[in-house]
C-alpha cells in the first residue's frame, strides 16, 4: 500500500516530533508527503501550517517566530496560527488581502509530542492510560527515521515468530522457534492481542525484568490502534514489572517513517534507571530496524495473496490488512495503490 495515495490516512492523528524540539524555533516535517512547518505558538501550543509561503513559495520553516507568529525569511510576511497573513512589512498602511493565507492543520500536544491530522480526524489521539497514572513513570526512549512503511512496522510489532531469529542475541530463544499464538479481540478501530511468550533473561535484562532467572515469561497485552500506533503491554509474570511501550510509526512518505517510542514503567529510577532501560531497548529496536529496512516497504494488503496464511502467528498481520482494506472500501477508496505485490 502506498500511504501517500490512500486519502483516508490523512484523517488520523500522527505523532510528529517531541515538543521540546520546537524550543529552538520552527521545524519542517513531511507528513504523508505533505511538507509542514511546526512551531510553538504564543499560548505554548504547537501550530502546523503548510510549509510554503503564499507570496513567493519560500519554505516558512526557514523563518523565525515573533510574538507567537511565523515570519517568512524571504520578505517578512507574517502568519498566525490559523494560517492568515497578518502583516506585510512592505505595505504597512494597506489591509492584508484575505486571500493571503496558507493552509492550517489540526495540531495539538499530547504525551510531550506534537500530533497532527491533515484532514478532519476520524478518531481522537489514542489513549495511553498509563500516562500520568499513579505509580507509572514515562520515559521517552526513541525518535528515529526508518526506511519502511507503517504497515510493515505494525505487522512486525505483532509477529511473535521473528523473536527467535531477529532478537536471538538478547531475549529470543533460537532453540524454540515455534511462536506463541495471540488471542485476538477485534473492535472498530483496531484490536487487542494477548499472549504469553517465554524469553531469555540475560544479565543485561535483570534489572529490567526484576528477575535473575535465565528464562522468564512475558505476558503481552498488546493493542493495534489503526493505522499506525501500537501498544506493547509487557508484564513480567514473576515480578509484576510493567514494561509498556507505545510506538507511533508516522508516515513521512511511502517508504519512510518517523518512529517514536514511549516507555511506561511501574517502578522507579532506583529499581532500573532511564539509562538502563534505554540501553536495554536500543539494540532490540535496532535489530527490528535493520530487518525491516531489508524488506520491501510496499506492504500488500490483499489478504488473499499472503503466503503466510498457514501460520497462526501471522493472524494479527492478516487481520490488520483485512481491517485496512475494509476501511478503504467504507470510504470509497476501492483502488488500493501498490507498486509491487508482496
Ligand atoms: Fe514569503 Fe515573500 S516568499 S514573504
Amino acid at each position: 500500500m502506498l500511504v501517500t495515495k490512500q486519502k483516508i490516512l490523512r484523517r488520523f492523528w500522527y505523532a510528529l516530533m517531541p515538543m521540546s524540539v520546537l524550543e529552538d524555533g520552527p521545524r519542517p516535517f513531511t507528513l504523508l508527503g505533505e511538507p509542514l512547518v511546526l512551531w510553538k505558538g504564543a499560548d505554548g501550543q504547537p501550530v502546523a501550517l503548510e510549509d510554503r509561503c503564499c507570496h513567493r513559495t519560500a519554505k516558512l520553516s526557514k523563518g523565525s517566530i515573533e510574538d507567537g507568529r511565523i515570519v517568512c525569511a524571504y520578505h517578512g510576511w507574517t502568519f498566525d496560527a490559523s494560517g492568515a497573513c497578518v502583516r506585510i512589512p512592505q505595505a504597512p498602511d494597506k489591509p492584508v488581502p484575505k486571500a493571503c493565507r496558507v493552509r492550517a492543520y489540526a495540531c495539538q500536544e499530547k504525551y510531550g509530542y506534537v500530533w497532527v491530522a491533515l484532514d478532519d480526524p476520524l478518531q481522537p489521539i489514542p489513549d495511553f492510560p498509563e500516562d500520568g497514572a499513579p505509580g507509572y513513570r514515562r520515559i521517552f526512549q526513541f525518535y528515529q527515521t526508518w526506511k519502511t512503511s507503517p504497515l510493515r512496522f505494525m505487522e512486525n510489532a505483532f509477529d511473535s515468530a521473528h523473536f527467535s531469529y531477529v532478537h536471538r542475541a538478547n531475549f529470543g530463544i533460537y532453540e524454540q522457534p515455534r511462536p506463541s499464538i495471540y488471542e485476538i479481540k477485534e473492535d472498530a478501530w483496531g484490536f487487542e492481542a494477548h499472549t504469553v511468550v517465554p524469553v531469555k533473561n540475560p544479565p543485561a535484562g535483570h534489572r529490567v525484568s526484576g528477575s535473575t532467572q535465565p528464562f522468564i515469561e512475558r505476558h503481552l497485552y498488546n493493542r493495534w490502534y489503526m493505522p499506525s500506533v501500537r501498544r506493547f503491554g509487557c508484564i513480567y509474570a514473576d515480578t509484576g514489572k510493567h514494561h509498556i511501550i507505545y510506538n507511533c510509526a508516522t508516515p513521512i512518505d511511502d517508504s519512510t517513517i518517523a518512529l517514536a517510542q514511549w516507555l511506561y514503567r511501574n517502578d522507579d529510577e532506583s529499581d532500573c534507571s532511564t539509562e538502563e532501560l534505554i540501553a536495554w531497548d536500543a539494540p532490540i529496536v535496532e535489530e527490528d530496524r535493520e530487518i525491516l529496512e531489508a524488506t520491501d516497504f510496499d506492504a500488500c494488503i490483499d489478504t488473499a495473496r499472503r503466503a503466510e496464511q498457514h501460520m497462526e502467528s501471522d493472524k494479527p498481520g492478516l487481520l490488520m490488512r483485512r481491517m485496512m482494506l475494509e476501511l478503504l472500501r467504507q470510504h470509497g477508496e476501492d483502488e488500493v495503490y501498490n507498486e509491487r505485490r508482496a
